[in-house]
């Protein structure tokens, strides 16, 4: 069973046959006529659930457009109109779906959830995003800095925020893809431990800089995200914001990476926040290549799963 869920736990090998994929699928629909069917439809006569148990425009938009291409049906459910959301446990949920369609994307708060369903699953199990990781959005992030800049092995990858489920994404493929990277945020927004260890593990161990001028000296790639993530309170809102001000990524903080360095952010943003509408619209930024590339990377990921 080929489940996708989590970088770490996905062959590197696996992941460069997944990343090139993705870019030869998108080259081979860039090229097609406009408004012609795919010649390829690895999916037809596949079904495809995908569950949301938080709210999400990229993630259910890409995935629902990506299995159609592919010759595929999809079934959006939410877990709170499923039996999963008034007591059904999630091993039963998991058998059940099983017998009904032949992969299963969720996006949950907990990991454990994800794993308790790719453990009583028959049928592979992507993960969409979960409290504490989102390896696909990390996989188009792959996918995006390559297609402009070549390998992003040895690159300098700097992310400025809060530690949280996309940056540990960033962690696991610094080890699998082989990349610097460096986490310049306030030390109560620290990454998970576990994370940084297992990069460490790895050969890449992940640079810890408290001042965001002096982390992005020389970066190749400038990476944040929103300073309040879904499954974070909203009473934290404020304390957040008052933490992280320091690490926004405006023009003045980009000027000190490499001139030709990218801006990634993976949506949504708060403008002007943690980061400038300067920045998101300027001439470093590949944020709605990185939006569509959820598309052709999550293609290959479901290729990959269901071997075909
Ligand atoms: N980046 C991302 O996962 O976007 P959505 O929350 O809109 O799916």
């Amino acid at each position: 069973m080929k489940h996708f869920l989590d970088i770490h736990l996905t062959d590197p090998a696996d992941l460069r046959v997944m990343i090139d994929a993705a870019r030869a699928m998108k080259t081979a629909r860039n090229n097609r006529p406009r408004g012609a069917r795919d010649d390829d439809q690895p999916l037809a006569g596949r079904m495809v659930a995908l569950i949301f148990e938080k709210p999400s425009t990229r993630t259910r938009v890409s995935f629902d457009v990506g299995v159609r291409q592919m010759g595929g049906e999809t079934m959006v459910l939410s877990g709170k109109e499923m039996q999963l959301g008034h007591g059904e446990t999630i091993a039963d949920t998991a058998r059940v779906l099983s017998r009904y369609v032949d992969l299963i994307m969720i996006r949950t708060f907990e990991e454990a959830t994800l794993l308790e369903m790719a453990e009583h699953a028959t049928v592979p199990v992507i993960n969409g995003l979960t409290n504490r990781t989102h390896p696909c959005q990390i996989m188009a992030d792959v996918m995006t800095y390559e297609e402009h800049r070549g390998p992003i092995a040895g690159k300098k990858v700097v992310w400025s925020g809060d530690g949280n489920n996309v940056f540990a994404s960033f962690a696991h493929a610094a080890g699998q893809f082989g990349f610097d990277l460096t986490f310049t945020g306030p030390e109560t927004l620290d990454p998970e431990r576990v994370w940084l260890e297992w990069a460490a593990a790895k050969g890449y161990p992940v640079t810890i800089d408290r001042n965001p001028e002096r982390a992005v000296m020389g970066a190749d790639l400038v990476v944040t995200d929103t300073w309040v993530s879904m499954h974070d309170p909203e009473s934290a809102r404020e304390r957040r914001h008052n933490q992280l001000r320091a690490y926004q990524v405006n023009e003045a903080l980009m000027a000190r990476a490499k001139p030709d360095a990218l801006f990634m952010h993976c949506l949504p943003a708060h403008r002007n926040d943690e980061a400038t509408s300067g920045v998101m619209d300027g001439p470093h930024s590949v944020i709605f290549d990185e939006a569509e590339n959820r598309l052709h990377a999550q293609k290959a990921v479901m290729r990959w799963c269901l071997g075909v």
